[in-house]
């Protein structure tokens, strides 16, 4: 039997890379704009750090870690995502010395056991900003419209940002406990994992997809209900802050997230027409997530949002095809002599940056024409015996149908003054 991917693993092959990279093109060039710099932390990290950082009543932790013990019996876990690793790096690299705010962004592959379906994989790729060392209603806004802005020059459209104030510990306990007075009555019903979340975190009931749960918990006491005064005064800041900045959002008092780290700010965007898995980006406030590993008091914000699905959506809404990655020019070579020097005439061509290519299996001439055309190549470079002993070359322009001789010196600068105009067309 052949070997196959792992469950929930995709490969990503040459044509439909090509829109990954114009992805991670227009990210980058984003967060140069709004001062992010990247980093890139390892892809498994101690088990404890999730377990610490993510929290131990999460779905993630609880049932989706990738954990295995190396030869040394120490525990490594895949990360499920990265801002835990982002923290860990602020203290162990003493980021926290630096000028603050830190802002940062990472690109990669994260690891969740999850049941695969249509934009749920078990390996899936995270662009996410993290800003830490700032705690102001406006660096929450910042990162919000960063991902708005990221979408409006990606062209998608039919978002939906919804936001929300989870609140601080102290107005947290007030909200458990009017939760579970409003969930006691009919906690029996429950199922098994809120039964356990009743006790350990009774706001992850109300994220719970079982529609008892969900019938259950219709009508529970929002955070909203029970934000302390200092909480409602930024939740109202950074709404104000996001309406200045152009962002259409929906405050949402049943949004909770799934992982424990989150306080006051908390936000999810949605594109209803990928289906079931909408969400293409969550985030929010994280400021007690360095202290609870081991450094010092520092506020933090970020989110993270999945490739797989924004590309998704993109695709529905038909504003990405695959994009080319073929030559500009061929060399096409008859011969052994001409093959000499036609490789030589390549390596010249490659590093004056023209993107060119020359046949690699001995085909004749019809046949690496064909090729080239096959290839989208826009010029071909014919070199045969009587090319060679008058030293020119024939150019074919495969677009327009049209050829004319040209001399070897004057081919370096006439193939990359056509690369250069097709460029800026
Ligand atoms: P999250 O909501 O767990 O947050 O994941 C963020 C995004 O990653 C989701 O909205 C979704 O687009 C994508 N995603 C998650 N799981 C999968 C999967 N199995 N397959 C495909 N895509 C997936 C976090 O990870 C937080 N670290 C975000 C954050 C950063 N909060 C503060 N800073």
């Amino acid at each position: 039997m052949t070997i196959q991917r792992p469950k929930g693993t995709q490969d990503l092959l040459p044509g439909p890379i090509g829109k990954w990279h114009h992805l991670e093109e227009i990210i980058r060039s984003v967060c140069r704009e709004y001062g992010y710099e990247e980093i890139r932390t390892p892809i498994f990290e101690a088990t404890e750090l999730f377990q610490r950082g993510v929290g131990e009543t999460t779905d993630i932790v609880n049932k989706e870690m990738y954990t295995f013990p190396d030869k040394a019996d120490r525990s490594l876990t895949l990360r499920p995502e990265g801002t835990a690793s982002v923290c860990r790096a602020y203290v162990e690299d003493k980021l926290y010395a630096q000028a603050q705010p830190v802002k940062l962004y990472y690109v990669g592959p994260m690891f969740r056991y999850e049941k695969p379906q249509s934009g749920r994989y078990r390996q899936f790729h995270q662009f996410g900003v993290e800003v830490l060392g700032a705690d102001k209603p406006v660096v929450d806004a910042e990162v919000i419209s960063l991902v708005w802005d990221l979408y409006r020059r990606l062209g998608l459209r039919d978002l939906e940002v919804h936001i929300n104030s989870v609140g601080c510990p102290t107005c947290r306990a007030e909200h458990r406990r009017r939760l579970r007075d409003f969930l006691a009555p009919r906690r029996g019903e429950l199922c098994r994992d809120c039964q356990e979340r009743y006790e350990r975190n009774p706001l992850r009931i109300l994220d719970c997809k079982n529609p008892v749960c969900q019938e259950v918990s219709r009508g529970a006491p929002t955070t909203a209900d029970t934000l302390c005064e200092d909480c409602r005064e930024h939740f109202g800041e950074v709404q104000e802050f996001l309406t200045a900045a152009g962002v259409t959002y929906r405050p949402d008092p049943r949004l909770v997230r799934g992982l424990d780290y989150y306080r006051r700010t908390a936000f999810e965007i949605m594109v209803e027409e990928i289906g079931a898995q909408s969400a293409i980006c969550g985030g929010g406030r994280y400021d007690g997530l360095v202290e609870e590993i081991g450094g010092p008091p520092t506020p933090a914000i970020g989110f993270a949002m999945g490739l797989e699905r924004v590309l998704a959506a993109l695709e529905l809404q038909q504003n990405l095809q695959d994009r080319e990655h073929g030559p500009f020019a061929v060399v096409v070579a008859l011969g052994k002599e001409a093959q000499r020097q036609g490789f030589s005439l390549l390596s010249s061509l490659r590093q004056a940056g023209v993107p060119s290519g020359m046949d690699l299996l001995g085909r004749g001439l019809k046949a690496q024409l064909k090729q080239a055309d096959r290839q989208g190549a826009r010029l071909a470079l014919i070199l045969g015996d009587e090319e060679l002993k008058r030293q020119v070359a024939i150019l074919r322009d495969l677009t327009l149908g049209e050829q004319a001789e040209i001399a070897w010196p004057d081919i370096l600068t006439t193939v990359s003054a056509k690369y250069k105009e097709e460029e800026e067309k």
